[in-house]
């Protein structure tokens, strides 16, 4: 079984493949299902979102369907909710679909879909249920892919990368490409997961947009034991094995 480490998306992946945006596109995805989210819609653009929503009387308004996004780490205009996970884990989404567009996590999962048979969301609070959800499907190979944030490679997600990296290497029977190496290489030197998403560059901003809170959630390690997994497009929660 191989494994490898996408530090940015680049297409072509094999039968497992998880997307990880720690800040916060994952590690919020997680949040709604643990709040009783019955599926996340991921859209291509934020126009596709609101125009799921619909119109009041229109047939459709029994799906109750709530938006959640988020540009340049601020809520998108006519959405119910940013992308915060802090935020999602003080709602109760019992019933409720979340229709999900970020800048970059969302993207990053819809490219997966073309290609990946099995396309998972992982963050650092479902890491070791999606390491063992991503082990159970995998037949030949699993690719973890960082979303990164502006086409940029993310610090923070690299560290979550290595994360899930060991947990995979403990169940044993991998070979790793550079990717996992660095990866791991990550996660083994810096010194606490709090610390490797604080001093990232989107970390950092977030913190300066007043979102330190956000950060300090994404930093909780195998909390949850939900793994969102896309289906044709949408995604459905799914219990861990
Ligand atoms: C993303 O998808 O790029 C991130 O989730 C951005 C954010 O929420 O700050």
């Amino acid at each position: 079984m191989r494994l490898r480490v996408d530090l940015l998306p680049h297409g072509n992946y094999p039968d497992v493949v998880v997307i990880i945006d720690v800040l916060r596109a994952t590690t919020t995805a997680v949040a709604y299902l643990e709040r009783g989210a019955d599926a996340l819609l991921l859209t291509r653009t934020p126009e596709v979102a609101l125009a799921l929503r619909p119109e009041a009387g229109e047939a459709g308004e029994s799906r109750p369907l709530v938006l959640g996004g988020e540009r340049g780490g601020l809520p998108i205009p006519g959405f119910d909710f940013g992308n915060s996970p802090v935020e999602a884990a003080a709602q109760n989404f019992t019933g409720k679909t979340v229709v999900m567009n970020t800048t970059n996590g969302t993207d990053a999962a819809h490219v997966a879909s073309q290609t990946g048979k099995h396309v998972l969301l992982a963050s650092l609070t479902n890491a070791h249920a999606a390491a063992r959800r991503a082990r159970a499907l995998a037949t030949e190979e699993i690719a973890i892919v960082c979303a990164g944030t502006d086409a940029r490679v993310s610090l923070e997600d690299v560290y979550a990368a290595g994360v899930l990296a060991e947990y995979l290497l403990a169940l044993g029977g991998f070979s790793i490409d550079d990717g996992a190496r660095i990866a791991l290489t990550m996660r083994r030197n810096v010194g606490n997961p709090i610390e490797a998403l604080s001093s990232s560059v989107h970390g950092e901003r977030l913190g300066q947009l007043g979102l330190g809170e956000d950060v300090r959630y994404a930093a909780q390690v195998s909390t949850s034991t939900l793994v969102p997994v896309l289906v044709s497009g949408e995604d459905v929660p799914e219990s861990t094995l």
